[in-house]
């Protein structure tokens, strides 16, 4: 697989062996930095403006200042994706701090380092999609906003990665994660929807989550269909009581969640609205693929 990754200091896209940064830079340092994954279809990119306004969000929530400006980002971006000689990629934009003496200081940061990281785009198997996958309600919780904002997507991701492994170790497949009031909140790198009685609902962003750039698509897609979506406080009983549940992110799409906690969910079987959601998803990924979708598609 040809994996390509751009870097501000070489300004030109690197094969993984050239790709390397100090061990002084505070985003291996510290996870001092921001970061956005996405995709690309057919050569576009899928909702880059989203992405790149989320990272400069991300960056102005941590104080860190974004010299590159949204265009020099996309070039270099499109730049990497056309190295790896693949139409559908995996992108990975992170921007961090960049060097500094051993000291949480951020005001002894040196430039912020933009690396892009473009390789093949490989999705889960067909079958995975058509079984859905099996979560577990995790006991760790989502941090509270007020000790690293969760709607920020920084490059401090030990608390998904705790829940995960706690998933992972109870057999099963991907993490649900609570607030620290028991709500649920989101999955280990997802957004989590559920059904009941044909109400399609999804935790709101006050509970504590990241804003999703496929949760907002799912929910624009859902409404024009005739499906709005309820943003709601869901508590674990409802979540479990729920007749359809599905996951959400860049890179997997919308994809069912047919096991939770290890009972099935409604009958165990992918429901009619995860279908009609994921139809439409793919609809909408086609006609971004044919350079039908230039607003949201960004600077492709
Ligand atoms: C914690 C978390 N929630 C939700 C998502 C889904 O967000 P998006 O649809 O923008 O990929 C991600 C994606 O990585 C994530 O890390």
């Amino acid at each position: 697989m040809t994996i390509k990754v751009y870097m501000s200091t070489a300004g030109r896209p690197l094969d993984p062996g050239e790709a390397t940064i100090s061990v002084f830079d505070r985003g291996f340092l510290y996870g001092d930095s921001v970061y956005e994954t996405l995709r690309t279809a057919g050569g576009h990119f899928v909702e880059m403006g989203r992405h790149l306004s989320r990272l400069r969000r991300s960056a102005a929530g941590i104080g860190l200042d974004i010299d590159f400006s949204d265009e020099a980002i996309a070039a270099a971006t499109r730049d990497t994706c056309e190295a790896t000689g693949n139409r559908d990629c995996y992108v990975r934009i992170i921007v961090t701090r960049g060097l500094s003496e051993l000291t949480l200081d951020p005001r002894h940061a040196g430039e912020p380092l933009l690396v892009i990281i473009a390789k093949e785009l490989k999705l889960l198997a067909p079958a995975l999609y058509e079984r859905g996958l099996s979560v577990r309600i995790v006991d760790v919780r989502k941090i509270s906003r007020r000790s690293l904002d969760p709607t920020l997507k920084t490059g401090n991701y030990l608390n998904s990665i705790q829940a995960l492994r706690q998933a992972t170790a109870n057999e099963a497949e991907d993490a649900i994660m609570l607030s620290m009031d028991g709500a649920v909140a989101e999955g280990a790198t997802s957004n989590v929807f559920m059904v009941k009685d044909g109400q399609i609902s999804t935790p709101s962003l006050q509970t504590g989550l990241l804003s999703g750039i496929t949760r907002a698509l799912i929910c624009e897609l859902a409404a024009a269909d005739g499906h709005p979506v309820t943003e709601a406080t869901i508590w674990p009983d409802e979540l479990r009581a729920a007749d359809e549940i599905f996951l959400t992110s860049s890179v997997r799409g919308p994809i069912a969640v047919t096991t939770i906690d290890g009972a099935a969910v409604g009958d165990g079987a992918v429901g009619p609205l995860t279908r009609r959601l994921s139809d439409l998803y793919r609809t909408y990924l086609e006609r971004v693929s044919r350079g039908e979708d230039p607003v949201n598609s960004g600077a492709s």
